[in-house]
């Protein structure tokens, strides 16, 4: 919960801004150390979960590298201080600039979605004299079993590549002498809360290196992706994954070869429970079957509500009266900027605040300028004071 000299200090503060709990962060990167890293992986911060260089400091120090999916993610790292034999670069649609990007940097890996794909770098890494070190995203059909539009490792899904093709893939790589193929990568979805989806995924995993195995490639490296789920209705600390039975779940089943390296790309499982999206109550509408509460931040703050049905647990900071339903709406021209509906709350009125909490990951990143909103401050815990005085 928030201290009493936080909420006074929020009320001084311009609404809507984010909050970052940098303790919380703290406590969550030492257990991504004490279970993960202790066991000899790697893990990359997944970076479109939230560049905020604050955040990406705290990743720096433990030691994480960078998993990013666009050329101007691995120059934010890069400008960050992470070293590109760190940064990781997936995605299914990189344009010749982006590779570039890569190039110019020789960056650790290139997760390779397609065999298009794999021939456009080729040539434009031979074009630099380069060879471009490249993991292939392969699809295991896998189910994350998660929300649809999250959901990446199934067949239907445009992510990786489908077995089917293996076998032009093989007649492929030979021919190709500006590559050289250093593993294979996987991301399965988002918001993976049944550790089930991840022991499958290991099975796959395991099948696909014999393949490769068999056909005379040995795998440097595993990157196993993220998509490690957090619980969106605990507060704080107790909405922080287990991670110890997710590390373990990769030890007990995944056949790891001597001297092969296992990576991660964890976003949200790392930086989801720390962040909170703090507003204040505009109005108290009567509506047909329930009051609305009328909030000065929306969808353009925070989306996931509106495109994934995600529910963000939400704390009145101003207010101890009786609870009473609300559905909690922003200003948005669009229905669907509703950030709860039925929910039971205590009593607020005008100028109340409140927080939307386990906002830190896909929460800032994903804001929007829509209406011509404004890109929201935002505020960290170990700075909150002197930021106030001085805004
Ligand atoms: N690796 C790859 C290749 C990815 O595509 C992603 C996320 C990650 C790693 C990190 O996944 P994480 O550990 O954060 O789950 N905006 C959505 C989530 C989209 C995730 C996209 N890819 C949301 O707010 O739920």
């Amino acid at each position: 919960m928030f201290k009493k000299s936080q909420i006074e200090t929020f009320k001084s503060l311009k609404t809507p801004f984010y909050f970052y709990d940098m303790d919380l962060l703290d406590k969550t990167i030492e257990q991504v150390k004490l279970h993960g890293q202790s066991k000899g992986y790697h893990i990359h911060f997944a970076i479109k979960a939230n560049y905020n260089f604050r955040i990406l400091e705290k990743m720096l120090e433990a030691g994480f590298g960078i998993d990013c999916v666009s050329g101007p993610e691995i120059e934010r790292s890069i400008e960050a201080g992470f070293s590109p034999d760190q940064i990781a670069f997936a995605g299914v649609g990189k344009t010749d600039e982006e590779i570039q990007i890569g190039l110019d940097h020789d960056i650790f890996s290139f997760n390779c979605e397609s065999l298009q794909e794999l021939e456009v770098l080729n040539d434009l890494a031979s074009q630099s004299e380069k060879v471009a070190k490249v993991a292939l995203r392969l699809n295991p059909n896998v189910s994350a079993k998660t929300h649809k539009y999250i959901t990446t490792g199934l067949h239907e899904n445009k992510f990786g590549i489908h077995p089917d093709r293996f076998s032009d893939l093989f007649e492929l790589l030979p021919k190709l002498a500006a590559i050289k193929l250093t593993g294979i990568h996987f991301h399965i979805g988002s918001q993976v809360t049944d550790l089930e989806s991840y022991r499958q995924l290991c099975e796959r995993v395991n099948e696909f290196q014999n393949i490769f195995e068999g056909k005379g490639y040995n795998l440097q490296h595993i990157n196993l992706g993220g998509g490690l789920g957090i619980n969106y209705k605990k507060p704080e600390e107790e909405a922080m994954p287990n991670f110890k039975s997710f590390f373990e779940l990769f030890d007990n089943y995944l056949d790891v070869k001597p001297d092969q390296e296992v990576h991660f790309e964890l976003g949200r499982s790392i930086v989801g429970q720390c962040g909170s999206l703090i507003s204040k109550v505009l109005f108290i509408k009567e509506g047909v079957s329930t009051h609305f509460a009328v909030i000065d931040a929306g969808m353009t703050e925070l989306i996931r509500p509106a495109l994934y049905q995600a529910e963000h647990s939400i704390n009145i900071l101003t207010s101890d009266k009786e609870p009473i339903t609300y559905d909690v709406v922003g200003p948005i021209c669009e229905s669907s900027d509703t950030f709860r509906r039925g929910i039971s709350l205590p009593e607020v009125q005008r100028g109340d605040l409140l927080a939307i909490r386990s906002a830190g990951a896909y929460g800032e990143v994903m804001s929007s300028g829509f209406n011509l909103r404004k890109q929201v401050k935002a505020y960290y815990s170990d700075e909150l004071v002197e930021k106030a005085v001085t805004d």
